[in-house]
Formats: C-alpha cells, structure tokens, sequence
C-alpha cells in the first residue's frame, strides 16, 4: 500500500465513521419523540377512557418493533382515540338519556286490588266510555280485575276512563258493537246505547241496529265464549205505563211507532233476544231495567231532567219545566246502580229485575230541589208537553231487595250535591278551554308543527 492509498483509506473511515455516528443521533431523538407522543396520549386517554391507554401502549410496543409502521400507526392510533371519545360521549348522553326516561314521573293509578289467576275476571264492558258505564269500570277496576271497554265515542269520552289509561289490567277499544268482535272474556255487561232522548232520537235506525243487531253480536260472543251475559234494559219497556209502580210482571205501554219507539222497542228487543239465546244456546243471561240515574259524568247536555235543572240553576237560567210539572220521576245515584249491576251479574237469578230508586218526586218538586240546593235565584217557568212524556215513573224493587239483598242507599240531596258540584267544575272547564281557544296564536299547521 502506497502513501497515497492510505490517505484515502484514513477518509473513508472517517466518512463512515461521520454517518454511524449521525445515524445514532437520529435514532435518539426519534426515541425521544416516540416518548414523549405516548406521554401525551397516556394523559389524553387517562382522560377519556383507561381502555385507550392500554391501546395506545401496546400499539407503541408494536411501534417498537417496527419503526417504518411506526408514522402510520400514530394516525390510526389518533383517528381510534377521536373515534373512542365520541363514542365515549354519546355513551354518556345515552346514559342520562336512560336515566331521564326512568326519573320520568310514573302515571299514578287509583290502587286497585290483588286478585290472584284463579278469582280474577276478564270482564267486557260495551258503552264503558260512557255516564253509567265508566263509573261500573271504576267499581270493576278497584276490585282487581281485568276491564274492557268497547265504545264508538257517540255519547260517551275517552275523559271519562282517562285515569286507567295504562294500566296493565284496562284496555279501552274504539269499536262499533253493530260489527261483530272476537274476544276472550268471562263476563259481559252489555251497556252500549244511547240513552236519553235528544241522543237515541238523533238516529233513531242506529239506535235500532245497536240495541238489536249489537245485542245479537255481544250474545253470539257470549255464545262462543262461554262467558256470562248483563243487559243494560231500561224501566222505558214499561212506556207510558198503566200500573203503578211497575214491577217486573208488568208488559208494559209502548207506542210501537212514536218517537221514542227506538229506544222502548229496541230495549225489548234485546230482552227477547236474550231470552232466546238463553232458551236455545244455553248463554247465561241477565236483565237488569234500569230507572232513571243521575251522577257525575253524566251529560251535561242530554236534555234530561237533572241535567238541565242544575245547568240552568248553576246559570242562573230559568228552570223549564214540559208539561205541568206534575208528572213523577223516581232518581238513583249512580254508585247505587253500579252495586245493583255487579250484584245482579254475581247472582243466580234470570229474569229482569228492576234496579231503580222508589222515591217518587214530581218534577215542580226536583226543580224546587235542585234550585234551593243551588241558591234559589232561577225562576222555575212551564212550557209545553213533550209526546208520550211518561206520566209516572218508580220502580217496584221487591224482587232486587229478595233475590239481590239490594236497594238504593245514596239520599237525593247528597247525590244531587256531589252532581250539582260536577257540573260546577264542567263548567268551569268549558268556560276556561274557551278562553283559551281565543288566545291560542296558531294560523296554519305550520305554525303548530313549529310549536311542538
Ligand atoms: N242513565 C240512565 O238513566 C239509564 C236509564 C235506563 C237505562 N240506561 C241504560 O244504561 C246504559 C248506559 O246508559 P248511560 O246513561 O251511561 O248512557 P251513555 O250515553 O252515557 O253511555 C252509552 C255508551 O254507549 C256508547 N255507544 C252507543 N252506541 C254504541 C255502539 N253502537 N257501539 C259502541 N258503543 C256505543 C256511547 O258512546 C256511550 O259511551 C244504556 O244501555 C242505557 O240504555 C240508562
């Protein structure tokens, strides 16, 4: 080796010697970058999620052991803990979500009884939604068990049986008796039909087809079944009757073809009809005639008697009296109807049975009633008879009081005070929601759907 070759060596040594030590540099502070990375994600994810951590430290071994994946891995790594802490947050907004959802403030119930499998009834109640109808769910309900209703809404509201919306052992269903229904059901209180006169007049061939061809569906039904069956008749069979008062022997005075023939007829269709399933299919019948019954939840506009003397008393209307007020009617509370209707339904007995009040007043009397018990400050005027207005009304209740252990116990000036105090509050609600119709700002369904 010359001088001039062992020169060059000496260089090349030292340019090697150059890149070794540079590419050492490069490594530490790559190192060093790495560390401090992993220190900033340690603190970010120990933040947001202790399982990010554990990610990240691994992913950093893996880093270790393949620095040319290294770039890439932190991208993902980044991308993952973005992703995770979104998910981390609307994890959190889930969960107060959840929690909002269960704090909701749960509907309150009236407290019904436990009635275990055996002694509990799945009972059908069609016109439920009704004035007599809804306070019989009432009763039912509180005892424990398991109501239906059936109501096209003609006369009756959902408001009335609004309180048991929910609960797990009512069900309230929008149907028209006149079609038939499949249902699974023990007992059946058959009570849809229109019942005062401004109602059952309005049509008189639907309250026709209800009181027949509703009938014949709710007695196939029972038929089908096997389930026992209560009528909802009325002390209208009787007509403008000739006896006095009317016990259940009595066959009655109808005009087949006067305005209230829909009603009278119809209800005696039903009972005959009744019979006839009895006789020929065996289908466990009741029939209860049913006598004038007052109460809260009855209309306020039926254009029956204690409805209009306490609307026009609480107006300060005059009282109108058809006819010269000396006409009878004989009025029942409603609670005691309704323990007439579950005793008749529990009982043996299955021929009608009256299920009335025989406290006779005229009506000049009820109006005078009610008008003291108001305040006294209408005047009581007469105007003309209606057609065949029934000239005496009280039940016989001999039958109910023997084979029942029934009879009415609600005194009429307390009934008339719990009526009387109903009808205040409706009015009081109807004059409020009037109000408020004129103040509500709402042009079109745009502005309402803005609103929601
Ligand atoms: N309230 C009384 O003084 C009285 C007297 C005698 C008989 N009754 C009888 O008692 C029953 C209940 O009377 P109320 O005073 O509660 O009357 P109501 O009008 O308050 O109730 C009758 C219910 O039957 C529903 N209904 C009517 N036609 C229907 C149909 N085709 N399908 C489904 N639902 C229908 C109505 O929407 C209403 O909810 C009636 O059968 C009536 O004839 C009542």
């Amino acid at each position: 080796m010359n001088a001039t070759q062992m020169v060059v060596n000496q260089r090349k040594m030292k340019v090697f010697g150059f890149i070794f030590l540079l590419g050492m540099i490069v490594l530490v502070f790559y190192e060093a970058f790495v560390d401090t990375e992993s220190v900033e994600l340690h603190s970010l994810s120990s933040k947001h999620n202790h399982q990010l951590n554990n990610d990240v430290k691994s992913s950093k071994n893996e880093r270790n052991n393949n620095y040319d994946e290294s770039i890439i891995t932190n991208n993902e790594i980044n991308e993952l803990e973005d992703a995770k802490y979104r998910i981390n947050v609307l994890e959190e907004r889930l969960h107060q979500l959840e929690i909002a959802v269960e704090n909701r403030i749960a509907k309150k119930f009236p407290t019904v009884k436990f009635l275990n499998y055996k002694n509990r009834r799945r009972i059908l109640i069609t016109g439920g939604a009704g004035f007599v109808g809804s306070h019989l769910v009432d009763r039912l309900m509180l005892e424990g068990h398991e109501v239906i209703v059936l109501d096209n809404y003609f006369t009756g509201r959902k408001r009335n049986v609004e309180h048991w919306l929910g609960h797990q052992n009512f069900e309230l269903v929008h149907h028209d008796i006149v079609r038939p229904v499949y249902l699974e059901v023990d007992e059946i209180y058959h009570l849809a039909s229109p019942a005062s006169p401004p109602h059952y007049m309005h049509n008189p061939v639907k309250t026709l087809k209800t009181n027949t061809i509703g009938t014949i569906n709710m007695l196939g039904l029972a038929k089908r079944v096997g389930a026992k069956v209560l009528i909802a008749s009325t002390s209208e069979v009787y007509g403008d009757p000739k006896v006095h008062p009317q016990s259940e022997t009595y066959w009655g005075h109808v005009n087949p073809i006067g305005p209230r023939a829909c009603y009278d007829e119809g209800k005696r269709v039903a009972e005959t009809l009744s019979y006839a399933y009895m006789h020929q299919e065996g289908v466990e019948v009741r029939v209860a005639r049913i006598f004038n019954t007052f109460g809260p939840r009855m209309h306020m506009n039926d254009g029956r008697v204690v409805s209009n003397f306490i609307l026009q008393a609480l107006q300060n209307d005059s009282i109108t009296i058809y006819g010269n007020g000396e006409q009878t009617r004989s009025f029942q509370y409603v609670s005691d109807l309704v323990d007439g209707l579950v005793a008749l339904m529990a009982s043996n007995y299955t021929q009608p049975i009256n299920i009335g009040n025989p406290e006779e007043h005229t009506i000049e009397e009820f109006a005078v009633i009610i008008n003291d018990l108001i305040g006294g400050k209408s005047k009581i005027i007469k105007l003309a008879a209606v057609e065949d207005d029934p000239q005496r009304r009280k039940p016989d209740i001999h039958r109910a009081k023997i084979y029942l252990n029934w009879e009415p116990k609600v005194l009429l000036t307390d009934g008339l005070k719990k009526t009387i105090a109903y009808f205040a509050k409706e009015l009081k609600r109807t004059k409020h929601s009037q109000k408020d119709t004129t103040r509500i700002p709402y042009i079109n369904d745009h502005d309402i759907i803005d609103q929601l």
